[in-house]
């Protein structure tokens, strides 16, 4: 499968969950939107013509993921969705945004922003490790709440600690509070089934050029309809009006988000060739198949480190994990890996502690996880697998 990607064979790349990797047929998709736009620019951004594509988008999208594709919209990243829900929020000096220790480090950055602006703070909730109970897990959140909690903010899966958080129950105990739910999934489509439905959320955010495939620049967010007419763009652009009304497409919450002056779209449009990749590769057997992968290679390395996994199996990431090493400088490890061994993977520094994050996907071998587990070996002087 590795023949199928664009990746530099001479790498051993175990990082599919920073950037993601585009299989060569979806690039060539990306490619194709990229010519159409130049051969006839005028015809390609006419409002019509874009509405259409966007709508094929979403509605390709939202089979997918449970829900109505005009709830649906395109993103560069989940970062910019993010930005867009929370800095638009009227909070007040006082007011609540809880969340966790495990979010994302930019998007604690834009929390940080939104409470100087507003004079909100954040109440970050430490999860329970290893985390081995969603009765724990949903506690610890709901034990935050106070009368002043207006925000959940919450990853569906984590970056520095690779966990599947079970956030269904929270959320919907923040919803009947009246808390507003806000669910960063850059980590979320493509790894596994995800229905957005079910996690029931007010506002997800998704990135499409992670794990499902897509090129980079390629994500979504999703809005429950009661909330749409309050999500604000970041950029004010053609498709803004101010009564609300939708002078190009569907409805004012996507011609807002989806007309912002010129703007290459391609990696948007080739999400249905990433979805149809998946479908022609029968990749839900493939996730299978990575996720015994990192069970494997998560216990050997457990083993030899002494280090006990952050969660059981049914609160990992399917294609993630993340696993404890000695102390020391995190850069130097990552360097090391790559340069004396071959090998791509991050080391991240957390809750003052050493990890890797293992990133396990279709082009990912046995051979791959092997030379990791004897790298590390190497490294530490662990005796033997
Ligand atoms: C949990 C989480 N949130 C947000 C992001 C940001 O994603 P992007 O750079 O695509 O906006 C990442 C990226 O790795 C992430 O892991």
């Amino acid at each position: 499968m590795r023949d199928l990607f664009l990746l530099d064979p001479e790498v051993c790349f175990l990082n599919h969950g920073s950037y993601g990797a585009c299989p060569a047929e979806v690039f060539a998709a990306y490619q194709h939107w990229q010519r159409q736009l130049e051969w006839q620019p005028v015809a390609f951004m006419a409002p019509k013509h874009l509405a259409a594509l966007n709508r094929g988008v979403r509605q390709a999208l939202a089979a997918e993921l449970g829900v109505a594709p005009e709830d649906l919209v395109g993103m560069v990243n989940a970062t910019e969705a993010l930005n867009i829900v929370l800095l638009g929020l009227d909070l007040k000096p006082g007011d609540e945004i809880v969340t966790t220790d495990h979010e994302y480090a930019a998007m604690d950055k834009t929390l940080a922003v939104l409470c100087a602006r507003t004079g909100a703070r954040v109440r970050q909730v430490t999860v329970p490790l290893p985390l081995a109970s969603e009765t724990a897990f949903t506690d610890t959140v709901v034990g935050a709440f106070t009368p002043r909690t207006r925000v959940l903010f919450l990853s569906h899966i984590t970056s520095p600690t690779a966990l599947r958080l079970p956030l269904e129950r929270a959320v919907a105990e923040a919803r009947a509070r009246g808390i507003l739910t806000v669910i960063d999934g850059a980590h979320g489509p493509g790894q596994g089934a995800l229905d957005l439905g079910t996690i029931g959320a007010d506002a997800y955010a998704g990135n499409c050029h992670k794990w499902l495939l897509a090129p980079k620049g390629a994500a979504l967010l999703h809005v429950r309809p009661e909330h749409q007419a309050g999500i604000l763009p970041r950029v004010f652009s053609h498709g803004w009006e101010q009564d609300g009304s939708a002078p190009f497409g569907d409805s004012a919450f996507l011609d807002r988000l989806e007309f912002q002056g010129t703007r290459d779209r391609a990696a948007w449009f080739a999400v249905p060739a990433a979805l149809e990749f998946r479908q022609a590769h029968d990749w839900d057997a493939v996730i299978a198949g990575c996720s015994a992968l990192v069970t494997s290679t998560a216990e050997r390395i457990a083993a030899l480190s002494g280090y006990p996994l952050l969660s059981s199996v049914e609160f990992r990431a399917p294609q993630m994990v993340t696993l404890e090493l000695p102390p020391g400088d995190t850069a130097a490890l990552h360097d090391r890996l790559l340069d004396e061994f071959g090998i791509e993977i991050p080391v991240v520094d957390w809750a003052g502690r050493r990890f890797v994050r293992l990133s396990v996907q279709g082009y990912t071998t046995q051979a791959d996880c092997d030379r990791l587990v004897a790298a590390l070996g190497a490294v530490f002087g662990w005796s033997k697998d």
